[in-house]
């Protein structure tokens, strides 16, 4: 009988996570140097000894040697389809260009696809592996910080379109998921302070100890120990998966886990979606602005607030919105923006909001001046400077 992944991980002394969803469970394993030991997690799921690796240039260069040898190790054949870089990736175009490629390769309903990258790699490859053939196995190897706690986890998988970000995809689950926090060694840091908003968004949404938690380490988890890494992202991944596990099609507490996002988006649809703001600073200053919203309402204590706003300034994260040139910040546009996004209601807006450092709640019972007092304090003290 195949040995099951959570044996495994035990048997390597690895930490693990299982995403209970009845028939469609899985494990998420975290440990440091993993990536080496990728292929023998993997053989023991497969139907066939034969993957398709998809990956993009980055992550290629950097990485794709080691995954290669490790599957060789197993002799698990493997294609390799690399992508180019960044988030213009997940369009109809690429989707296409994909399928087509992992057709042209003979990949059979039998076979199973690999994710091997961050977000971006994770979102297109995911809704591959849901449509090819009607459906086929496949296990994400995600590579950055956001990916490791947010997107490899919960299947939600998907590309976007002229009319929005992620709004053509599927729920669809991997079989298995490896987070190796040695490969965020290469990772700019960035990067690693844009996932990093995701983890501290666990505390603040529902885990106060986290927080408490991440005030003594998250230091040392933005700056590279891989012991508060693992830990880290273990409790990240665990908050999520016991929120997916009560509600895996987001029919109500999975909202929960939009916390800071509906002024994120509208943060990232300013700016284009691009590098000048990132979707984790986008949720960065999205879960101040959502706070003082929350304090403004007499939901929270002010000094949560300033305890939450002095956390992202000791790690280095993005407190308050950037000056980008050419773009004077205004409040009504950012206000359009949230009324545009695909999660509006019959024309309400639905917030995520707090009580206290690790109680939040859902809600659409905000009037609009309101949105616009707390916009107007980001705009205002960014277009003075
Ligand atoms: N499916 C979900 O539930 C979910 C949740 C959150 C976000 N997302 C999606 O995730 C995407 C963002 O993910 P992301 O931040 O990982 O972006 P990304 O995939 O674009 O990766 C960020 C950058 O890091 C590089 N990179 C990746 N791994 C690296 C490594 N180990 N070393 C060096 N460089 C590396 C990439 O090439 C890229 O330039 C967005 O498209 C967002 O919509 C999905
Ligand atoms: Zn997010």
């Amino acid at each position: 009988m195949p040995q099951s992944a959570s044996n495994q991980a035990h048997e390597m002394g690895d930490a693990k996570v299982r995403v209970p969803l009845g028939p469609r469970s899985y494990d998420v394993v975290i440990a440091g140097n993993l990536l080496q030991r990728a292929g023998e997690y993997i053989a023991p799921i497969l139907r066939k000894k034969r993957v398709a690796i998809v990956t993009d240039e980055n992550v290629a260069k950097l990485h794709l040697e080691t995954l290669h040898h490790s599957l060789s190790k197993q002799d698990i054949e493997f294609t390799t389809i690399v992508l180019p870089v960044g988030e213009k990736t997940k369009s109809l175009s690429h989707f296409g260009d994909l399928l087509d490629q992992l057709l042209a390769a003979k990949i059979t309903r039998d076979e199973c696809l690999i994710a091997f990258g961050g977000g971006v790699i994770g979102d297109i490859t995911g809704f591959a592996a849901s449509t090819l053939r009607r459906g086929v196995d496949f296990v994400q190897i995600p590579t950055t910080l956001l990916s490791q706690v947010d997107s490899s986890v919960g299947g939600k998988t998907g590309i976007n379109s002229p009319h929005g970000k992620n709004l053509i995809g599927a729920f669809y689950q991997p079989k298995l998921v490896l987070a190796d926090v040695s490969l965020l060694d290469t990772l700019p840091q960035r990067d690693v302070l844009a996932g990093y908003a995701e983890v501290v968004k666990y505390g603040l949404l529902g885990d106060f100890l986290f927080f408490e938690w991440l005030e003594e380490n998250g230091h040392a988890v933005v700056t590279g120990d891989t012991a508060a890494r693992i830990q880290a992202v273990k409790v990240s991944v665990k908050a999520k998966a016991d929120i997916v596990a009560e509600d895996e099609h987001e029919q109500g507490v999975r909202a929960l886990l939009n916390l800071g996002h509906t002024f994120g988006h509208a943060l990232e649809a300013e700016t284009g979606y691009g590098s000048n703001l990132v979707h984790g600073e986008g949720v960065a200053i999205g879960m101040l602005m959502a706070m003082m919203l929350s304090s403004k309402m007499g939901h929270i204590d002010g000094q949560d607030c300033t305890r939450v706003t002095t956390h992202f300034s000791h790690v280095g994260m993005m407190a308050q919105l950037p000056a980008i040139n050419g773009l004077n910040w205004c409040s009504d546009t950012l206000l359009s923006h949230m009324y545009q996004d695909k999660k509006v209601d019959q024309g309400k807006l639905t917030f995520i909001l707090m009580k206290s450092i690790g109680n939040a709640f859902v809600t659409q019972n905000v009037e609009k001046q309101d949105i616009l007092d707390v916009l107007d304090q980001f705009t205002n003290h960014t277009n003075k400077e």
